[in-house]
Parts: C-alpha cells; structure tokens; sequence
C-alpha cells in the first residue's frame, strides 16, 4: 500500500499532553457527594486482590546501574527489554479492577556486559490530573457496577461537564501493552490513544506525548496492533460504545494513518484483539457487550457476557476502503482476548488463539474468587 502522496508531519502527530484540570468550589462539592454515595453504597470490608501481594503497587526506580549479574552478559547484547503493566499511582476511592492501574514501564538496559533497571509511569493525561489532585478522582472500571456503577458514572460526568477534570486529551492508563513502530515506543491501552515514550541512551525513559497521527486518529487504538514485520505497516483498530461500534485503521511505514474502514457490527462489544496475515485483516465479533442498563438491573459489570449470541469471524482484504469485501464466518458461543497467530495456507485463513466459554470480567475485580473455570483458555 503507497502513500498516495501524502505526508505527514516531522514528529508524526505528537501532542503535548497538557491537561487544564480546575481545583475549586465545585471540585469539592463533587468530593463530597462522592463521599456519600462511597460510604452509603460500596462495601469497603471488601478486599482488594489487585493490590496486594504480587500485585501491590510499587514506586517509580531511576535508572539503577551495575545490577548484579548471575553468570554472564554477551557484550554483543545491546538494548532494552521493557514492559508495561497497571500500577496505581493512588489508592481507588472504592472499587479496583486489575484494568485500572496507572500504566508503568519497567525497563531494563543491557550494553556492554553491564544492565541497568529503570521504570517510569506513562505521564498520561489522567496520572498528571490525579498528581495535581494528588487522589484518584477518575473513574474506574472497579466501581462500574449495579446502582452504585451508575451513580458513579454520573459523578464522573459532572466532573467532566463542570471542567473539575478535562477529558479533552481522553481518560486512559496507557496500561496494556508497548509497540514499537515507525521509530516510536508507544504506550497502550484500548480505551485511548497511544503514548509516545523516548528511551534514552542510559536506559531511562520519558512520556513524549500523545499521538494523533497529524488529527487523522479521533477514536480509540487497540492494545494489540499488529506490525507487518516485511511492509513496516502497523494495523489497528479501536471500538466505541456509538456506532460505528469497530474502526480499523493501517499505518504506513512512515506513520501515515490511512483512511477509517468502519466495521458494522450488532452491539457495542469489547474486542481486545485482532489478527493479520499476509492478506487478510480477522476481526472478533464476540458477545462481550457495553450494557449499562443490566449492570444496573443485574448488578453486572458494564461489560457483561451474551451466552445467547453467536459469535463470528470477519476476514477483510487487510487493504480494503470499505467493509462491503469482509466475509463473516459464524463459530460456537465464545470470548477471546488474545490471538496467539494467524497465517494462510492456499485458500483457507488459519487463526491460533485462546478461547473461553463464558468469561466473567468481574473475576479479575476486587476480590479473589475460589473456582477460575470461566477463565481457563482453550486452543
Ligand atoms: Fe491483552
């Protein structure tokens, strides 16, 4: 796929995170009736799993030199190993979910025989509001469930409508997953737009900002984009609760983000993943469903699974303009977070992945729970 001619700017569509949040009268009024709702509907003898232990928050590390080496470093190695995962910088004002931490890269610097530890939160627009506030005061995933879900959906949004907090640079935790391409480590998370990271000689890493892609990217980019290793291409999409519900999107080389292909599908769900091959882009059309009115009703969380709805497969030419050329293939009820491969062999599309009957997002939420069948994956 060529360019068509077009360019885009020197820094690719960076933009400098600088959100404007407001600390007033009206800050403190929201507080209060946050208070209230917490202390009158939200059981805080409940433990939280995803705090504790293994999972327990840690503070950000300068880069450490000179670590300890058991055995030996080849001199020949030269780079960095990073990840990323979510690391609340606050503690949650009630509920936590493992999705909700603030995203921070750890870092570790091999060169000349010698490592180097580092790890920096992503500066995300939502870490830098909550630091000027120094609490948490957006909304998480951990709280978005029955009554109290929607009471707390509605002290979020007056938050944002009365500008205590400004979503105008989105609300993620760049928390899920680092992609490198066209010479940039971004930070992920599928509810917002990545964040560009600088890696430094020593190891050390800095937020650089959002990307936006010259303003072609208006809605969200999936944790788990795919980089044709032979074209340099990335391939991604985002999903929305508003139709169209799926956007798939291809970025050149040069970081040139194509045209939008809207995708159609039944309900807003949650697709975490995709899949590419040499020809072909594999969309996830699986009954993991947006559906605040049950969440309400069935004290559910406001992603709740369909164990009545089909699930499908849709194959597009991965160049194709316009979703008329997708074929959808129709397999047993199912959720799939993540694909392991996908290749073709002569005719016939071939997708490796981990399958699961009846997921329950709740079972990553606040507290542990003894039996994980629902949550077993199956090749
Ligand atoms: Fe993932």
């Amino acid at each position: 796929m060529g360019d068509d001619g077009k360019k885009n700017s020197g820094d690719g569509g960076l933009v400098k995170v600088e959100p404007k949040p407001s600390n007033g009268f009206t800050s403190k009024v929201i507080d209060l009736l946050e208070k209230l709702v917490v202390k009158f509907m939200y059981d805080s003898s409940l433990p939280h799993h995803y705090l504790t232990g293994n999972f327990a928050p840690v503070t950000e590390t300068p880069p450490t030199k000179d670590l300890p080496v058991k055995g030996h470093l080849p001199d020949c190695l030269n780079g960095e190993f990073v990840r990323v995962g979510p690391n609340p910088k606050f503690a949650p004002v009630a509920g936590y979910h493992w999705f909700d931490g603030d995203g921070m890269i750890h870092g570790l610097r091999i060169k000349d025989g010698k490592s180097t530890y580092v790890s920096h939160f992503v500066k995300t627009a939502r870490l830098k509001q909550e630091e000027y506030f120094g609490r948490s005061k957006f909304m998480k995933i951990g709280d978005l469930k029955g009554l109290f879900g929607l009471l707390m959906v509605n002290i979020h949004m007056l938050r944002t409508k009365l500008k205590v907090l400004d979503v105008s640079y989105g609300s993620g935790t760049a928390n899920t997953a680092l992609v490198y391409h066209h010479g940039k480590l971004l930070a992920l998370s599928e509810a917002d737009k990545p964040y560009a990271i600088k890696v430094f000689e020593d190891g050390d890493l800095q937020t650089l900002g959002m990307l936006d892609y010259d303003k072609r990217l208006g809605h969200s980019f999936t944790a788990h984009p795919k980089v044709d290793p032979i074209t340099g291409e990335m391939f991604t999409f985002g999903y929305a609760h508003t139709p169209p519900y799926i956007t798939y999107r291809v970025i050149s080389k040069d970081g040139f983000m194509h045209e939008p292909v809207p995708i159609t599908v039944s309900d807003p769900i949650m697709m975490h993943d995709f899949a590419i091959t040499e020809n072909y882009a594999i969309f996830m059309d699986l009954p993991l469903i947006f559906r605040p009115k049950e969440m309400v009703k069935k004290n559910t969380l406001i992603f709740s699974f369909d164990s009545t709805k089909k699930s499908r497969f849709g194959v597009l030419p991965r160049y194709a303009k316009d979703e008329k050329y997708i074929r959808w293939f129709e397999l047993p009820n199912c959720f799939i977070f993540h694909n392991a491969n996908a290749w073709e062999e002569e005719d016939e599309v071939v997708l490796i992945t981990c399958r699961l009957q009846n997921p329950n997002l709740d079972n990553v939420g606040g507290t542990v729970q003894e039996k994980l069948e629902n949550f077993s994956n199956e090749l």
